[in-house]
């Protein structure tokens, strides 16, 4: 993934008198090093020089990475290990020789943790000045940098932004997911940087959360299909070029608190946190996810961060997870409740299975203290051992040792026009359509269009949180095309569309009246809405000015949730759900005018009023739209999975022949009185297969706990699977794979696999 160059930057290591054995190791002393080295070499002679000379077998590309693993592990001390386990934010790493200093494995970038000036160029600069420290060291171990790249390289200035999950989630495409993946390794690769905080796969149960738009959906079905970002970001393989590593977030339960709480507490049966919230995880781990991270919030009252059944059993154990798993930022100090992080917090994190700390401050004390539990034996050399072992696999598997520095043929990608299309793809894909009255959308384009409303001009809104900053802003924050931009472009005289912020001006000659309201950016911790869910006052008072126009009223919410509207939806002749679409607001426009039919589908029931909440899919609460809704308009070409002209369009008018399918059933994984099923479904015929059910007849019966990407119903002792509506249909040689938990013999039944 990184430029393929042994010297450091700026050095010709391809000089050194020793020629090709020593360039790997001169690359990385310092200029004393080296002296003293050549040194060594004179005193014993030719022949201790050239064993001194051969490279040792953790620098050898071709060897297995377990035995360039254990290589190196040999020759670490006890803080070169302990460093390798710190993670440390980019400023609070002051001098930066204490990158080199304290053997430090890990820098990142929180949330607007940024270089001046904010472009690609200077992020490149500065990952490859941390990299020459890095690998200054004697052992010459590269750094691994992260950042939360969570919808396109969100904190660079110029990047794409893409919808956040929320969107993501409406449009049931997997396939569209994982492309997103690979635009934004390519944009982060370009940077330097190779390893993303994402995706969150939290299942939003309740949308008081600040964090639902991070999450794709409230069913585990949902972000468990949308791991195919993961295959995205790190690509064909983690050593590929323009892939980075990917993290499962945040383990588990951070989206199932009481009340919706950031941080906050999951409290739940085991069974049911099984069932809602680990097949994601599950998921991510079958996709060879590199890195997980450990939720703030506690289950039934302890902390995730000391949760060693959660983290080493269940997740490293049962799931057979191989990556790293890191803490979140500042997370091991929440341990005891108290400010900072103590011995105790320290020794307990590590033990109940993190590998790497997000200190991300005090990194010296973290060190100190991590030293002395090693010492005192209260935690284990074989714990330590295990975290380098996990963390420094993926630095071989990322191909850091023989590249480590940014692989700059990227760094072009950044905010590329090809990127933006992408991003324009999705956020048209992502629109919901909840009301048409009359059919006033879509929009004609010679139309006479008043647009108002705090969202329509302002790329900050329209993108949220984690942009440029960790909470978002207002304004013109990084280039982007604005709702109000696009729906000019799109309509046939950008002068048929006239703005005003907050709708004055608006009379009975316009055809219609569009008003871009919804929320203004956040992000954890300042996103949670314990009270109202409803709109703020500006967004009242404009709908008020609109409406007593007379003209019809669209509505276009831009938020990151669903928002308390009861009230006030009689009013309106339309509303379009736009989640938090990113830079390209000429998706929106797409739909308003038509171009696009709408096909997003909800990935959250939508509330009836707040005090409903939380309020899911199949709770039997009335909804004021169930999960899945989502309308679309008649006699215009639908654009996405359903599009005639796709060549895979599995509802091909033109494909005569004949579907057909097969099912292959496997068990996964099991352990006492239970186990894992998992189900491929291919379709061997000619024709598309527009929907699928699984039947058998489980030996001995059984008890399903969870179940993903299909659903599960019975008929007597026949278990009935049926494929949902976004991996239903198969094109010729697709293939569907759902799976389960379940308690009973694990068997191998017979199965019987038909159009549904
Ligand atoms: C968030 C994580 C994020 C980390 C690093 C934390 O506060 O919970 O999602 O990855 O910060 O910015
Ligand atoms: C950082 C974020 C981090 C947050 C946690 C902020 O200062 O920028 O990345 O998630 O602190 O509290």
């Amino acid at each position: 993934m990184r430029r393929t160059t042994r010297g450091t930057p700026g050095q010709n290591a391809e000089r050194t008198p020793n020629g090709t054995a020593l360039r790997g190791r001169l690359r990385r002393l310092t200029a004393g090093a080296a002296v003293t080295l050549m040194a060594a070499c004179a005193l014993n002679g030719a022949p201790a020089a050239a064993s001194a000379d051969a490279p040792p077998a953790y620098e050898d590309p071709a060897l297995p990475v377990d035995d360039r693993v254990e290589d190196l592990l040999s020759r670490m001390s006890l803080d070169d290990k302990i460093g390798q386990m710190t993670q440390v934010d980019r400023s609070a790493l002051v001098p930066q020789s204490d990158l080199a200093t304290y053997r430090i494995g890990s820098v990142l970038s929180g949330g607007g943790s940024v270089p001046t000036p904010n472009t690609p160029q200077a992020w490149a600069e500065m990952y490859d000045s941390f990299q020459r420290t890095a690998l200054s060291t004697p052992l010459g171990i590269p750094v691994i940098y992260g950042v939360d790249a969570v919808h396109g390289h969100n904190n660079v200035r110029g990047a794409t932004i893409f919808p956040h999950n929320i969107g993501l989630g409406a449009t049931r495409d997997p396939g569209l997911v994982e492309r997103i993946g690979r635009a934004t390794a390519e944009e982060v690769s370009g940077t330097g940087v190779d390893w993303t905080f994402a995706p969150c796969l939290c299942v939003a149960r309740d949308d008081r959360w600040g964090r639902t738009y991070e999450s794709f959906g409230e069913t585990p079905e949902l972000p468990g299909a949308m791991t195919t970002l993961i295959d995205g970001l790190q690509g064909a393989s983690l050593g590929a070029p323009g892939s980075v590593l990917a993290t499962a977030k945040h383990y588990i339960g951070d989206g199932g608190t009481t009340g919706g709480d950031d941080q906050g507490n999951t409290q739940l049966s085991e069974a049911e946190l099984r069932a809602v919230h680990l097949p994601p995880f599950r998921e991510a781990v079958k996709r060879g996810v590199g890195s997980v991270m450990v939720s703030y919030s506690s289950w039934n009252g302890v902390k995730l961060h000391g949760h060693r059944y959660l983290i080493t059993d269940v997740l490293k154990g049962e799931l057979g997870f191989g990556g790293f798993v890191v803490s979140d930022w500042a997370g091991v100090d929440q341990l005891d409740g108290r400010q900072g992080f103590t011995a105790a917090e320290v020794r307990d994190a590590v033990n109940a299975g993190i590998d790497m700390v997000m200190v991300p401050h005090d990194y010296r004390r973290f060190i100190e203290l991590l030293r002395a539990e090693v010492r005192a034996g209260r935690v284990p050399m074989e714990r330590v051992d295990d975290a380098n072992r996990r963390i420094l696999a993926k630095k071989f598997e990322l191909g850091l040792f023989e590249n480590p520095y940014t692989d700059r043929s990227y760094t072009s990608t950044v905010g590329s026009a090809a990127h933006r299309e992408l991003a324009r793809e999705a956020v048209r894909k992502s629109q919901t359509l909840l009301k048409n009255s009359g059919s006033v959308l879509p929009l004609s384009r010679s139309a006479k269009v008043f647009v108002a409303g705090k969202n329509a001009d302002d790329i900050g809104h329209q993108s949220g949180g984690w942009t440029i900053t960790w909470q978002g802003g207002s304004g013109n924050i990084t280039p982007g095309t604005t709702i109000l931009q696009g729906m000019r472009a799109a309509a046939s005289d950008p002068s048929r569309v006239v703005h005003d912020r907050y709708g004055n001006g608006i009379d009975g000659s316009y055809d219609v009246a569009v008003a871009v309201v919804g929320e203004t950016p956040y992000a954890e911790m300042e996103g949670d809405r314990p009270g109202s869910m409803g709109l703020d006052q500006e967004d009242l008072s404009t709908l008020s000015r609109l409406r007593a126009s007379g003209v019809p009223v669209v509505v276009v919410l831009v938020s990151g949730r669903p928002l308390d509207i009861a009230g006030q939806l009689g009013g309106w002749d339309a509303l379009l759900a736009a989640w938090l679409p990113g830079t390209e607001g000429a998706g929106v426009a797409d739909v308003l005018y038509g171009r696009h039919a709408p096909t997003g589908k909800l990935p959250m029931t939508w509330m009836r009023s707040a005090s409903q909440q939380p309020v899911n899919d199949g709770d039997g609460k009335d909804a004021l739209f169930p999960y899945g809704y989502g309308l679309t308009y008649t006699g215009t070409v639908p654009d996405g999975p359903d599009d005639p002209e796709d060549p895979e369009n599995p509802e091909d008018p033109e494909d005569p022949g004949q579907a057909r399918c097969t099912a292959d059933y496997r068990i996964v994984s099991q352990w006492s009185g239970g186990f894992q099923a998992e189900v491929t479904v291919r379709n061997t015929g000619s024709a598309a297969l527009d929907g699928w059910q699984v039947r058998w007849t489980p030996p001995g019966g059984l008890t399903v706990n969870s179940v993903w990407n299909a659903t599960l119903t019975r008929s007597g002792d026949t278990v009935i699977a049926t494929g949902m509506d976004w991996n239903g249909r198969l094109a010729p040689d697709g293939s569907a794979t759902f799976g389960f938990t379940a308690t009973g013999s694990p068997a191998v039944p017979a199965t019987v696999c038909a159009g549904a």
